[in-house]
């Protein structure tokens, strides 16, 4: 195990009607405040109307940036940077998924940096501050609502571009699994592809000695599994929800890497798709998560057969490990086919004229991957096992 140091300083308020929190947890961070969401959910919902309720309430004042598209585009952010230096924001609340929260955590950083925000998704410089988030979380999936990072596309170039930092991290997150009865089925699928994405991405290391790490890894994957089946059967199952939002956070709030290190080429490869197609980013890594592990899977068997073993309950065959390994990345791939996400480019309708160019990109900055290294050549060949 290697050393590390874990904190996760987001103040997670789970449960029924925690969305009336808001004001009160609001007010603690700050008065003014920019209300940002996306392109018109909340307001289907009713949440919208809950929230402003409760931010009048307790006094807090609020100027509303809405329109946040799936895949964040940085124009946006540039014009709410503007927004919040004009009205002197103090804080923003995300209201929304990964996109909107992710578009609040690049209009956060970039409020008191003097250069342009996508600096710091061009790893040119860091932020020295950024104002407090708050988030009400309506998908679970990205993770954004604890994690540090964030993910924005330039329109310029289709470049979509991750930046972490823990000042970006939300000073609180609230989650209510009944904000999720009104998902589409193909949102919670990409979600549960999404959460599952960032366990794997852990889960598969080079390092040993690991096995706490390891055996919170399957306990979230079959967790999220089981449950995943029981909400396609009945969408507002709330336990089954509630699994699964509880899931996607643990997933990504840093508790999993504890003492190891991720591989994560599989999102670096699935952000070239997404910034370029503007498919979901879980319908995205459900292509390429099982070609990575075809590609790589014979560089460590024995984990391969620890997966499939272990998530999938697959019986071994000692005489055919290789078989084994292989069967655990069929059944990835046929659970993520069950709850109607594409597994190949070809079901996402994207040809193969653009994968040089997206493993080009990928690599842009140097080989990618910890499990196993991946330069241009090499990406290329993951996106062709994925047609
Ligand atoms: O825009 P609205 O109208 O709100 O609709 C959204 C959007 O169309 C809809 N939706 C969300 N909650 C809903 C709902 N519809 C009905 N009922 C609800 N309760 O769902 C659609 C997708 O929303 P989005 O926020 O894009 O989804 P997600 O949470 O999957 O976020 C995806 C983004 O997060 C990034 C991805 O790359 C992608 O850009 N990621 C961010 C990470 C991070 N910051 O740590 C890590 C991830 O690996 C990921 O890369
Ligand atoms: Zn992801």
């Amino acid at each position: 195990m290697l050393n590390f140091v874990f904190q996760n300083e987001t103040r997670i308020i789970f449960g029924k009607e925690t969305e009336k929190e808001i004001g009160r947890e609001t007010k603690k961070l700050a008065k003014r405040v920019l209300l940002h969401y996306g392109q018109g959910s909340i307001k289907r919902s009713g949440l919208y109307d809950t929230v402003v309720s409760s931010l009048k309430e307790h006094g807090v004042v609020f100027s509303e940036l809405g329109g946040v598209m799936p895949n964040p585009r940085l124009s946006l952010v540039r014009e709410g940077i503007n927004l919040c230096r004009e009205r002197k924001i103090e804080a923003i609340l995300a209201v929304g998924g990964g996109s909107v929260i992710d578009s609040a955590k690049a209009i956060a950083s970039g409020v008191q940096y003097d250069g342009d925000v996508w600096d710091f998704y061009c790893t040119l410089t860091e932020p020295e501050n950024a104002l407090p988030i708050g988030v009400i979380l309506t998908i679970p999936a990205a993770g954004s609502e604890s994690s540090a990072g964030s993910v924005i596309t330039n329109e310029e170039g289709l470049l979509k571009r991750a930046f972490n930092s823990p000042l970006m991290r939300p000073k609180f997150a609230i989650l209510n699994p009944e904000l999720t009865y009104s998902l589409p089925a193909y949102q919670t699928a990409c979600g549960v592809a999404d959460m599952m994405a960032h366990v794997m991405e852990r889960y598969f290391t080079t390092v040993r000695g690991v096995e706490l790490t390891d055996r919170l890894c399957e306990a979230t994957l079959r967790t999220t599994v089981s449950n995943a089946k029981k909400v396609f059967k009945n969408p507002r199952d709330y336990n089954a929800r509630a699994e699964l939002m509880w899931a996607s956070t643990i997933a990504h709030n840093g508790l999993l890497n504890t003492g190891r290190i991720g591989d994560w080429a599989s999102h670096q490869i699935e952000h070239e798709i997404s910034g370029i197609y503007d498919i979901a980013h879980g319908a995205g890594l459900a292509i390429v998560f099982p070609a990575w592990m075809k590609y790589v899977v014979n560089n460590d068997v024995e984990r391969f057969v620890q997966f499939s073993s272990r998530v999938w309950g697959n019986e071994i065959d000692p005489f055919n490990m290789e078989d084994y390994a292989h069967q655990g990345i069929e059944s990835l791939k046929q659970f993520f086919s069950s709850i109607g996400l594409p597994t190949s480019l070809r079901e996402a309708e994207i040809g193969e004229d653009r994968i040089e160019e997206m493993a080009t990109k990928a690599t842009q900055q140097g080989r990618i991957g910890n499990f196993v290294k991946l330069g241009k050549n090499e990406v290329e060949e993951i996106l062709i096992l994925a047609k």
